[in-house]
């Protein structure tokens, strides 16, 4: 395969965006808008790619090092006059740049890996100079048009300077382009801005590539939503639900079961194994993977945790940076906090917050429970109403609960505190010392009873 760099316009200014912050760093599903195309690109042998920016060039580098892109330069376009310029400016900055060109508007972000690879192996095909994705839409707005004699594309006509009969064309231009280089460097040389945007148009490449007798091509794709720019705050809202809408169906490729899709939220590195169930709404964040066979009910939301196979999670339960082994169930109405880890088979029960602590094998805190900077052993019962006091002000302090031990309802832990293997702690204790294995721990005022009180009362 022969050399191919990239080239993404985004230097328009986004002003319909009513936003300052630059129109390609718009949040769509979880990632700036720039990033969905900049994945898919980036699938492809691509040997550099060029950003086009306007001066806001470091907002947009920042943002995009979190990702893992390779080979990105910047070219800053300022003040930008049409998308012919944009890529004259990125040209201009990279001389030496060879082989084909990959062009594409950077707020088209569904553009999908396979659609670009089609676009390129055309273009090789068919030794074209120029090749760019086109598709028919029965409404086709303000996109280019399409021109064609014999079949053969011989122009995109902007909608703002198509005569009534051009505006009739179906087919539109989406945005993406492959380009011999030494072709584009020649052409670009003769755009003009004689046109009603006083622009230079990218579009008119194909127009002079056809009339000088060069090979022209094009592939159409049948998915219209592919062809979907983002110009405003409603085009955003419907591309995020689109893309949504391909993350689940992705998932239900791989065997999950949905039980309701509205408000299904998955990020592009979440994942769900196969066998799994989830009931919408639910939230699928950074780089939370569910295993296999799992349950996830209404209102989960997972943010970067992981969870094994066989785990159930109930309704409305809230868990971040946590880790959940095979067998283990949670919520309903639970918040799991960083750096927890739920043993295979614990059980985790309605308002129980747990932070920074490990929950072992098979063991239980089923009600109303605090437990922080905790290590819980296997086959523990941690009865209702248990709080850790692991906070005095200043600095937190550990608990530690060893296997097998039994806690009653309403005990309070006042860390650090250490309770050894099988040692039983009374209803309503508060714990403020280590407790031997095997032992009863017992810390409450002694029961009276005053006879016929009550009686004496009334009378009064
Ligand atoms: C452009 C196409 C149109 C196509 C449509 C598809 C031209 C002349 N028209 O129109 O045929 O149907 O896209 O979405 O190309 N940009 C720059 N620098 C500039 C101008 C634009 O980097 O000077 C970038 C923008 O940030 C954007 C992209 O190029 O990402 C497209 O620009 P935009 O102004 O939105 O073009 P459209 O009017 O949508
Ligand atoms: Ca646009």
């Amino acid at each position: 395969m022969p050399k191919i760099s990239a080239i993404i316009l985004a230097a328009g200014k986004g002003k319909r965006m009513k936003s300052d912050l630059p129109k390609v760093l718009h949040q769509v599903a979880g990632d700036p808008l720039i990033a969905h195309s900049l994945r898919a690109i980036q699938k492809l042998k691509i040997s550099k790619t060029i950003l086009v920016v306007s001066k806001k060039k470091d907002k947009i580098k920042n943002t995009l090092t979190s990702y893992p892109f390779k080979g990105i330069s910047f070219a800053i376009q300022d003040p930008p006059l049409g998308t012919g310029h944009a890529v004259m400016t990125a040209l201009k900055r990279n001389p030496n740049l060879k082989g084909h060109v990959l062009i594409h508007h950077g707020d088209v972000p569904f553009v999908s890996e396979e659609t670009f690879r089609n676009l390129v192996s055309i273009h090789l095909k068919k030794k074209a100079k120029l090749t760019f994705l086109t598709t028919l839409l029965d409404q086709p707005g303000s996109y280019g048009r399409v021109t064609r004699k014999n079949r053969t594309p011989s122009g995109i006509v902007e909608f703002k300077d198509a005569t009534p009969a051009e505006r009739k064309i179906r087919e539109i231009n989406v945005g993406t382009y492959v380009v011999e280089t030494s072709f584009l460097r020649k052409s670009l040389k003769s755009l003009s801005r004689k046109n009603v945007q006083k622009e230079y148009y990218l579009t008119d490449l194909v127009g002079q590539a056809f009339n000088s007798g060069q090979t022209t091509a094009t592939f159409q794709t049948v998915n219209q939503n592919e062809a979907l720019g983002v110009n405003n705050k409603e085009e955003l809202c419907h591309m995020q639900k689109l893309i949504y809408q391909k993350r689940v169906q992705k998932l239900i490729n791989k065997g999950v079961h949905f039980i309701g899709t509205d408000n299904v939220i998955i990020d592009s590195n979440a994942s769900a194994g196969a066998g799994t169930t989830i009931f919408g709404p639910c939230y699928l964040l950074g780089k939370t993977k569910v295993g296999k066979n799992c349950i996830l009910e209404p209102g989960t939301v997972l943010k970067n945790t992981q969870i094994k196979n066989k785990v159930i999670i109930k309704a409305y339960s809230y868990l971040e940076e946590a880790k959940v082994e095979s067998g283990a169930q949670i919520g309903p109405f639970a918040h799991i906090r960083p750096k927890s880890i739920i043993g295979p088979d614990a059980k985790v029960g309605n308002f129980v917050e747990v932070k920074k602590s490990k929950i072992g094998k098979g063991s239980k805190a089923n009600h109303l429970s605090y437990i922080g900077d905790a290590t819980i052993g296997k086959k523990v019962n941690v009865g209702a109403g248990t709080i850790t006091c692991n906070y005095d002000g200043y600095a937190k302090y550990p608990t530690i609960l060893a296997d097998g031990v039994f806690v009653g309802s309403d005990t309070q832990f006042v860390a650090p505190v250490k309770v050894g293997r099988e040692a039983v702690i009374g209803a309503g204790s508060t714990i403020t010392k280590d407790v031997k294995p095997y032992s009863l721990a017992l810390s409450r005022a002694p029961q009276t009873s005053v006879k016929d009180w009550a009686k004496r009362r009334k009378k009064k």
